[in-house]
């Protein structure tokens, strides 16, 4: 694993799931990390467990990563805590699923605010301070979603979409200061999110997994190290599915 240490990592929603694999891996590989969510009580959490191996490797920080206002104030008191950002990992995401039939406007809104805006907001808020930091790396989790569509899913996959168009327009505006943008798209992660899958619809997806299981939130973790380690430096403007062949 590529070493982190003296590096600072920004990861949202890193109360659980994904997110917080993301957390302990970055950790575990030497860097410190601002663990943020929408709710103190679970990024506190993770982040005192990773204090538990690490003493002073993490912080947690809550906010409403939809917010604009309050994502710039956070960002000052990150950066105040840690001093430059060298990676900003946007992973908070959510889902409203739902036929387009059925659909409400708030569901379309919740998911666009926070998993496309959200990610407007963040790199907003600590692009001056990446600009400036040693191997700047911004990273967005996107979906697999976002790249074959689902129906039920409409305004998931348009958030999606929009976070990989904005993966690349990032990734070519900041490539003069050497700040790499990519994307990672999982397939179906063993998490709380997928938990709330039917039987029948977990076995459908299967089907379409030529690995032939969901991945686990390390295997997200893992892509994530090695896309913000110094050695992948020249790729930038990337979308990598780890979704066990799912759309090859
Ligand atoms: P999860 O639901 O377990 O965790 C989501 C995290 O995001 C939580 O910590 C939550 O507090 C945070 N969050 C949600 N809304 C927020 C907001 N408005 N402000 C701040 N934090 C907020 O989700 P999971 O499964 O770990 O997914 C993480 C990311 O990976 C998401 O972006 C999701 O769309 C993406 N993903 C997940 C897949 C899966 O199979 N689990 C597949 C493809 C993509």
């Amino acid at each position: 694993m590529p070493n982190f240490e003296g590096k600072v990592a920004v990861v949202t929603g890193g109360g659980r799931g994904i997110g917080q694999s993301i957390a302990k891996a970055f950790v575990e590989n030497g860097a410190k990390v601002a663990v943020v969510s929408r709710s103190l009580s679970s990024c506190g959490a993770v982040a005192d467990q990773l204090n538990a191996s690490h003493p002073g490797a993490a912080k947690a920080y809550a906010v409403d990563i939809a917010d604009h206002e309050a994502v710039q104030e956070l960002s000052k008191q990150i950066i105040a805590d840690f001093g430059a950002v060298n990676i900003l990992v946007n992973n908070a995401g959510v889902t409203r699923d739902g036929l387009l039939m059925r659909m409400k406007e708030e569901d379309w809104n919740t998911v666009l605010d926070t998993n496309l805006k959200g990610a407007f907001n963040t790199v907003k808020a600590f692009m001056r301070s990446l600009m400036k930091a040693e191997d700047p790396r911004i990273i967005n989790i996107a979906s697999v979603i976002g790249l074959i569509g689902n129906a039920g899913q409409a305004n998931y996959s348009a958030s999606k979409a929009g976070l990989i168009g904005f993966t690349k327009a990032v990734a070519r505006e900041l490539s003069g200061r050497a700040v790499t943008c990519n994307a990672v798209a999982p397939g179906f992660i063993t998490t709380d999110m997928t938990g709330e899958l039917s039987e029948k619809l977990r076995e459908e997806v299967m089907a379409k997994i030529p690995l032939g299981s969901f991945g686990e939130t390390a295997d997200i973790a893992n892509a994530v190290l090695f896309i913000a380690s110094k050695e992948a430096r020249y790729i930038t403007g990337q979308v990598i599915a780890v979704d066990g062949g799912m759309t090859m």
